[in-house]
């Protein structure tokens, strides 16, 4: 196979070295149930507490606040569920935006159908929510704020200290949905004063199947999966000791890397962001100034589904995406595109590039070039 070129970290990243060296005990020798009270168990209980020691340090939380979960959509199943059921179950109104990830719409579209009313907030055009908007959406019912804190399309990070200090105002629940954040920004929970926060340890050079519910004491929502009562009670099922491991040693691999390398991704990002709007019919998406370090995100007009672009960049070696993982592969357009102001047409037309540590500045070169020869032979009108 030739070198290949990775370019979708957003959708998953490659599990670090550190944390994969981290996790191999607990599969091999340390394998214990960290339920059971002789020596394996004892151990195991060990390795899962420090994880969560150490995930709640990077975090700024308590460990009592950290519950491991199988990953962000379970994490904010979790959190929307949980809130909905600790409000007796059968009404109330929630507010999001349009611009959120499936795990959360689908969730709230079934709490739609249970008698629950939501109220969507319209992004603009950068995919930035405004405080103003959302203040006027809460209702005497309200019982629940969900927010992202930066899409996983267009890479826009929001000011989720200001929309959670309008919720904390009106004493409503704020959950915030960190997936794409964490790892990549500093995410701190007390500083960001969410009552909520989702976390998804793929997503930044950890194992996939583990995430993180953060939940502010005395906001822990009544468990989703019941069973044997693991994680005091909050989620049921053998814990996952290496996954939360390998996710403890990853995040803070990632805090340390953007400590001691503060900028150098964005270098990157930025020099890929000028090379590939000087491609004509080029346009970047998301936030110029407030986007993940790493991501890069374009729409282009007149190559009509930009599926063809990616499947062309494939065959160059470099692998991109049309928009989030989830919907790579449909024909639809992205919702996010659709719900910041961006015609069906246009989000067709959209590519998303995103980069980690391990891409170097000759690759964004290349990529950049590979990008404009597919985008001119994709071309199927002149760009207006
Ligand atoms: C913003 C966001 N939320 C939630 C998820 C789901 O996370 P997981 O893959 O860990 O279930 C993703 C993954 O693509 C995401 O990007």
């Amino acid at each position: 196979m030739p070198p290949r070129i990775y370019a979708d970290n957003a959708a998953t990243t490659r599990l670090s070295e550190k944390a994969l060296e981290a996790m191999l005990p607990y599969f091999r020798e340390e394998f214990g149930n960290p339920s059971a009270i002789h020596s394996y168990g004892v151990e195991a209980k060990k390795a899962l507490e420090d994880a969560r020691r150490r995930t709640a340090k990077v975090l700024g939380a308590l460990s009592t606040e950290i519950f491991f979960t199988s990953g962000g959509t379970e994490s904010d199943n979790w959190a929307i569920r949980g809130v909905a059921e600790q409000k007796g179950g059968k009404g109330g109104h929630i507010v999001s935006s349009r611009a959120e990830h499936n795990a959360v719409l689908k969730t709230l579209e079934k709490l739609e159908g249970e008698g629950f009313e939501t109220t969507y907030l319209e992004p603009d055009r950068l995919g930035r929510i405004s405080p103003e908007d959302l203040e006027r959406s809460i209702r005497p019912d309200t019982i629940l704020i969900s927010l992202m804190t930066a899409n996983n399309v267009t890479g826009t990070i929001q000011n989720v200290k200001e929309l959670a200090r309008v919720a904390s105002l009106r004493r409503v629940a704020f959950h915030t949905d960190a997936v794409q954040a964490a790892g990549h920004v500093p995410v701190n929970c007390r500083d960001l004063g969410v009552d909520l926060l989702s976390v998804s340890a793929h997503k930044f050079h950890g194992p996939k199947g583990v995430g993180v519910l953060y939940a502010k004491i005395p906001r822990l929502p009544p468990p989703l999966l019941t069973g044997g009562g693991q994680e005091r009670g909050g989620r049921s099922g053998t814990e996952n000791v290496p996954g939360a491991v390998g996710l403890a040693t990853a995040l803070e691999e990632a805090a340390e890397r953007t400590r001691e390398a503060p900028g150098a991704l964005e270098a990157l990002r930025d020099r890929l962001i000028s090379g590939i709007l000087e491609i004509e019919g080029a346009a970047l998406t998301g936030d110029p100034v407030n986007r993940l370090p790493g991501h890069a995100s374009f729409v282009f007009e007149g190559i009509g589904h930009s599926a063809r672009l990616v499947n062309s960049l494939n065959e160059a070696g470099i692998c991109a995406s049309s928009g989030s993982a989830c919907s790579a592969s449909s024909q639809e357009a992205s919702h996010v595109l659709l719900s910041m102001g961006y015609s069906p047409r246009e989000a067709l037309g959209s590519l998303r590039l995103t980069l980690s540590h391990e891409n170097t500045m000759e690759e964004a070169e290349f990529i950049i070039e590979k990008v404009r020869e597919s985008a001119l032979r994709h071309r199927t009108r002149p760009a207006t």
